[in-house]
């Protein structure tokens, strides 16, 4: 099987281009702000809001609106799980849309998509940090903020919303570059990815998906 090389050749095709997300949201430190992936666990990353209009770069495919990254040899997927949007490889199942301003849309709405810290994650970035959540009934814990996620070339970033003296930024950023060239993921986690009952993300991130609702909210009142 051969996952590698196919996929950056595959980008130069017209059906598929390169783009970052990023953020805007009422909230300034949620605004203008790209979004990147860390390693959770195996073949496992959540995204977490950076500081800076700057994002993951990913890969759109229109034809089959898949969103991806390619990471180690094998190309990871934008998709939601539990109220998680993460990044994993398996055969993709979500199929996102852009909007005319750029929005990214799921299942038609670009709503649903919110910022949250505290949400239990295996590794604990969101004690600092925002993670991205999905919500597309509105319930999300109270604390989480709504957020639109665009293509960044497609909105203007003159907005002047302060980028402000937010310390956090080094951290998340060197997590994600580091996480993006040392985290290749093993291929015989592969199979249990899918279906996330195998146990290849842990103990740990098991817990986390399973009572970050319930943590979440615990937190958040
Ligand atoms: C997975 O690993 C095995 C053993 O290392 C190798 O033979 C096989 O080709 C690998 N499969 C993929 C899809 O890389
Ligand atoms: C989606 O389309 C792109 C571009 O044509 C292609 O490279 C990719 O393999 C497709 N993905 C799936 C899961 O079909
Ligand atoms: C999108 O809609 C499909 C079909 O109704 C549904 O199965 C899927 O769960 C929805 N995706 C999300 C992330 O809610």
């Amino acid at each position: 099987m051969k996952f590698s090389a196919a996929a950056s050749v595959l980008a130069l095709a017209s059906s598929a281009f390169g783009l970052q997300l990023i953020a805007k949201s009422d909230q300034s430190d949620l605004n203008n702000v790209g979004i990147s992936s860390i390693h959770e666990g195996a073949a496992i990353n959540y995204f977490f809001f950076g500081t800076t209009a700057t994002g993951e770069d990913l890969t759109y495919a229109k034809s089959n609106g898949t969103l991806s990254d390619d990471i180690g040899s094998f190309t990871a997927y934008f998709q939601i799980e539990d109220n998680i949007v993460l990044l994993t490889p398996g055969a993709p199942y979500e199929k996102y849309t852009f909007s005319d301003e750029g929005a990214l849309q799921l299942n038609g709405s670009s709503k649903g998509f919110y910022a949250a810290k505290n949400t239990n994650d295996p590794y604990s970035y969101s004690t600092s940090e925002y993670q991205l959540l999905y919500y597309p009934s509105g319930d999300a814990p109270s604390g989480a903020v709504a957020i639109t996620l665009y293509d960044k070339s497609a909105v203007s970033s003159s907005s002047s919303s302060s980028s402000s003296s937010s310390s956090s930024s080094a951290k998340i950023s060197s997590t994600v570059s580091s996480t993006k060239t040392v985290s290749s993921f093993s291929n015989s986690t592969l199979p249990a990815i899918t279906n996330y009952e195998g146990g290849a993300a842990g103990p740990a991130a098991m817990g986390s998906l399973g009572v970050l609702g319930a943590v979440a909210l615990a937190l958040f009142v």
